[in-house]
């Protein structure tokens, strides 16, 4: 019997990846079809090593993401995830959590939805408008920095760079208080990120990895109590109309435990 979130578990946190808004077309990073196999040049480009001269790529990539993101809105595993009331870190910069109504997303990579000064000093940015092309003006961003005139990027965390701050805390907070900890279409290769579900199982929560194709290793790492082989798409909407049954269905839930807990 494939595992359903019950009663008991009341504080839920979701880690989400690409594979959650990959059937919105943005696709996913890695894996046969994924953005960096296809073209491992552009993957190159996502350095913090390869600034400045990289910057009309990450307006083209994430300007791009941003675009088709915001086209097709948010999907069913989304939505359901909003529903249930759980709480989301994401790794996607894609804003559709935020779309779907789920509220205080810790966005661990960024956002693709709003533009930096490129000096991590200077405080400027500003939300950006979906758009195509490799310049700041092309998603209606300047491409000076008001503030100090240095170049404007997307607000997307490149690999080699520190992790937003505020997002992380918060990203531990949920981790520690989480009775069950969802990691949802993400091949788990990146850290900090891939760490989160083992600290959620050390701190006794309930673990459950749900990906179309889950690595072999992970019914083997110990991060996992239950893996399961499916889309994202099928499998939360599954749990939250079960949870819908249980809140409408009181003998359903003799104990009462169905609403989700404030966290
Ligand atoms: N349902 C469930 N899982 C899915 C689905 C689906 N419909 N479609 C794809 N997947 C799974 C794939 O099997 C794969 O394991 O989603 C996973 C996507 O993995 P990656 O492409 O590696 O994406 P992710 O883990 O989010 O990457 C992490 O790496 O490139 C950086 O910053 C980027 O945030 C990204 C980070």
């Amino acid at each position: 019997m494939s595992f359903r979130p019950g009663p008991q578990h009341r504080r839920i946190v979701v880690l989400s990846g690409a594979g959650l808004s990959a059937r919105t077309g943005l696709g996913t990073f890695r894996g046969p079809d994924g953005l960096w196999s296809l073209d491992p040049q552009l993957e190159e480009a996502m350095h913090a090593s390869a600034l400045p001269g990289s910057i009309p790529a990450l307006w083209r990539v994430w300007g791009d993401m941003a675009r088709v993101a915001a086209a097709h809105g948010p999907t069913p595993g989304h939505f359901a995830i909003a529903r249930m009331g759980a709480q989301v870190i994401t790794q996607n910069v894609d804003g559709l959590h935020q779309a779907a109504g789920s509220e205080d997303v810790a966005e661990l990579h960024g956002s693709a939805r709003r533009a930096v000064c490129l000096d991590p000093r200077c405080p400027w940015s500003a939300p950006l408008v979906p758009g195509e092309g490799d310049r700041a003006e092309d998603h209606g961003a300047p491409s000076a920095c008001p503030v100090c005139g240095a170049p404007t990027r997307p607000d997307v965390v490149l690999f080699d760079e520190q992790l937003p701050a505020a997002a992380i805390d918060r990203a531990l907070a949920l981790t520690r208080a989480a009775d069950l900890f969802v990691v949802v279409g993400s091949s788990g290769v990146v850290m900090p990120a891939a760490q989160l579900a083992p600290r959620a199982r050390a701190a006794g929560a309930t673990t459950v990895l749900v990906d179309i194709d889950p690595p072999r290793e992970a019914s083997r790492g110990g991060s996992f109590d239950h893996v399961l082989r499916g889309d994202a798409h099928e499998v939360l909407p599954d749990w939250e109309r079960a949870r819908r049954d249980v809140a409408a269905n009181p003998f359903l839930d003799p104990f009462g435990g169905g609403r989700p807990a404030q966290m």
